[in-house]
């Protein structure tokens, strides 16, 4: 089957299905861009692809999630899943299929796997004892736990125990470890393949692979057994095999399963080596070719998460920046694999430096010499041909084999950086051949005509190898150079050799491709965004401000910030949990006249129901209360 289907070309590469308990983030788009690059470059290579990507629906995570807004799971993912289908094209996103778990298709697949293996012996029913963690939808022994935190996330798991099926992965050891030996290439990059390899060196356990029903409700039916519902791991990774055709067309996943490349974020590889091998082995069904799991983004410098508020929403990248320049971004800061930081300085640098200088000065400078030069008509280049021109040749060439290799390694931010090395060699060119100059005296014309002919013909080669990363910008740049024909058709064999641009072509002067982000503007921007903070009077209004009394107070204990109070407004009394111990002492503020948010909702701190809030001015090493000017009753407004 494997030479059959190598004969075939064929090019089968998914991204992980993603929960719908959130939004999709920086995270998600990444993962999914890059396999889109991918996809389009194997198409260029002459491939029939197969790309798909998806949404993982069931398991506790998203019940929960459900619960709080008041949906049922099937409600919120409905929703939900539109969050994603409809940012993937704003992406340049071109997925074949996208497959939802809660579909009929999927559930056919699961429940017939789950049953053949339980036929087979593989799968046995017992009783589960031990730990779980919802946000990771992962298992754990008390073994692996120092305490009752998640190793992976950190936050706080449950114990569980109750009847379950088990899976024998225990059974797939020996065979999972001398699959790996021999298939070294099957898990990327190699640093986290020995992590996995010494993960299944410690022992493989059996692995709980359904909930009951009286813990969980939402999930695929085990066939046999209507008390449990499958454990939503063991159904998501089965999507690979449901999007493929598995036992629904058989043609189809004859023809691209095995998948090429499962391309994954780290903090996911060990399911998709570990469980989701030793499941295909158990099936008798083949194992993918490789897992490749990229690195992890933060923000700033920091975790990304929805408390610190610091999550990066594609869809305000493409607005701001644009979809095309975003993936560059992305593809280019860092290594595949790595982890990466994001920032948005970062961001407008590659946009100004590499897109609107190296590359976008390139286009337009050429272009504008044709135009003036040559009345638009991409000129033939001369006979002769000097050194300069034979230099930036065997540059382009040299780069075009070390691109292909690259991607063909997954080394995508390495195939960017040989591109832009050839689009600033091209530059360097320009400085060398000096055609302005040319362009004054008439008995040039033909040494000029061959300039701008190597200028162009950068170009188009510049524009096919970024058309991956790139396709609507490489799509731009086609059209300015007055190619007509269709990027997605071009196969890099024929087409991305040195010399195939026909002279005689209209190119067609346009708008700039890659306007440069300026960032005095975007600073006056956040500065009237911050304006836009403006509150009406009615609003203001709303809070009820009053001048209060300290009558008692005291340290609250076990912690080094906060002050108990007792607030007298005349007519009534509050308590109010203030963080002012550092600055003030009990003694000290006592009898003090402040300023009281007094229809503020009360929260419980440290167990004490606190009642409104002070106010107090914050400076960089200091807080001071705000107090009254003149004495005046307790309980007076303020307004
Ligand atoms: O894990 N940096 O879904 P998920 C880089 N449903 N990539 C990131 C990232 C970050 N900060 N955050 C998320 C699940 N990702 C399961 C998968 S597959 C059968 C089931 C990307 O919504 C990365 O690809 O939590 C990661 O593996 C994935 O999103 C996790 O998405
Ligand atoms: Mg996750």
């Amino acid at each position: 089957m494997k030479e059959n289907k190598k004969s075939k070309k064929t090019f089968y590469i998914t991204t992980p299905i993603y929960y719908v308990n959130d939004v999709p983030h920086i995270g998600h788009a990444y993962t999914t861009i890059a396999a889109d690059v991918m996809a389009r470059y194997k198409k260029l290579c002459g491939y029939d692809v197969f790309f798909s990507t998806g949404t993982d629906e069931h398991g506790q995570k998203i019940a929960r999630s459900a619960e709080k807004v008041n949906l049922t799971p099937l409600e919120l993912a409905d929703k939900m899943v539109l969050k994603f289908k409809n940012l993937w094209p704003l992406l340049n996103i071109k997925y074949d299929d996208f497959i939802r778990t809660t579909e009929p298709r999927h559930i056919k697949v699961v429940q017939e796997i789950f049953a053949k293996l339980y036929e087979k012996g593989d799968i046995y029913k017992g009783e589960y004892e031990g730990w779980y963690c919802v946000p990771c939808e992962t298992f754990w022994t008390e073994t692996q736990l120092t305490d009752e935190t998640c190793p992976t996330c950190g936050k706080k798991i449950e114990k569980i125990k109750e009847e379950s099926y088990f899976f024998k992965m225990s059974k797939y050891q020996d065979q999972i470890s001398s699959y790996f030996e021999k298939n070294p290439q099957c898990i990327q990059p190699k640093a986290r393949r020995n992590e996995i390899i010494s993960f299944v060196k410690s022992g493989l356990k059996d692995q709980s692979i359904t909930r009951t029903k009286k813990s969980l409700k939402w999930g695929i039916d085990v066939p046999f057994d209507n008390n449990h519902v499958i454990y939503v791991w063991y159904d998501a990774l089965l999507n690979y095999i449901t999007v493929a055709g598995y036992n629904i067309d058989n043609e189809k996943f004859e023809k691209y399963w095995p998948a090429d490349v499962h391309l994954v974020g780290k903090d996911i590889l060990r399911f998709h080596t570990v469980i989701w091998f030793t499941m295909l082995m158990a099936a008798g069904i083949e194992l993918p070719r490789m897992v490749f799991a990229h690195g992890w983004w933060t923000i700033e410098g920091e975790k990304m998460s929805k408390s610190k508020g610091n999550v990066v929403d594609p869809y305000k990248m493409i607005e701001e920046y644009g979809a095309d320049a975003f993936r560059y971004f992305l593809m280019r800061e860092v290594s595949f694999g790595q982890d990466g930081n994001f920032s948005k300085d970062l961001l407008i640098k590659r946009i100004n430096y590499d897109l609107a200088n190296d590359l976008g000065n390139l286009v337009s400078r050429t272009i504008a010499m044709i135009t003036q030069y040559f009345n638009q008509e991409i000129p033939q280049s001369g006979i002769e041909k000097e050194e300069y021109d034979v230099e930036l040749e065997n540059f382009a060439l040299k780069n075009i084999k070390k691109y292909y290799t690259q991607m063909d390694n997954l080394s995508l931010n390495a195939a960017l950086e040989t591109i832009w090395q050839f689009i600033r060699r091209t530059n360097k060119y320009i400085d060398q051949t000096a055609p302005w100059i040319l362009g004054r005296d008439s008995s040039q014309k033909e040494r000029l005509s061959t300039i701008l002919y190597n200028l162009a013909e950068s170009i188009r080669l510049s524009a096919i190898l970024i058309y991956p990363f790139m396709p609507v910008k490489a799509k731009e740049i086609w059209e300015q150079l007055g190619l007509e024909s269709d990027l997605e058709k071009i196969r890099l064999d024929e087409d991305a050799s040195w010399g195939k641009l026909i002279p005689g072509i209209l190119v067609k002067p346009g708008k700039i491709i890659f306007p440069r982000i300026d960032t005095k503007k975007k600073e006056l921007q956040k500065l009237q965004e911050d304006k836009s903070n403006i509150i009406s009077y009615d609003e203001f209004k709303k809070i009820d401000l009053r001048v209060g009394k300290v009558i008692s107070a005291e340290e609250v204990s076990g912690t080094d910030k906060l002050l108990k109070l007792e607030i007298s407004l005349g007519a009534e009394t509050r308590t109010i949990v203030a963080g002012v111990k550092k600055y003030y002492t009990a003694e000290e503020i006592l009898g003090k006249k402040i300023v009281i948010v007094t229809n503020l909702q009360p929260v419980k701190l440290r167990g004490i129901e606190s009642q409104g809030m002070l106010l107090a001015a914050v400076g960089k090493d200091d807080v001071v209360l705000l107090t009254i000017d003149k004495d005046i009753a307790e309980g007076s407004k303020i307004q």
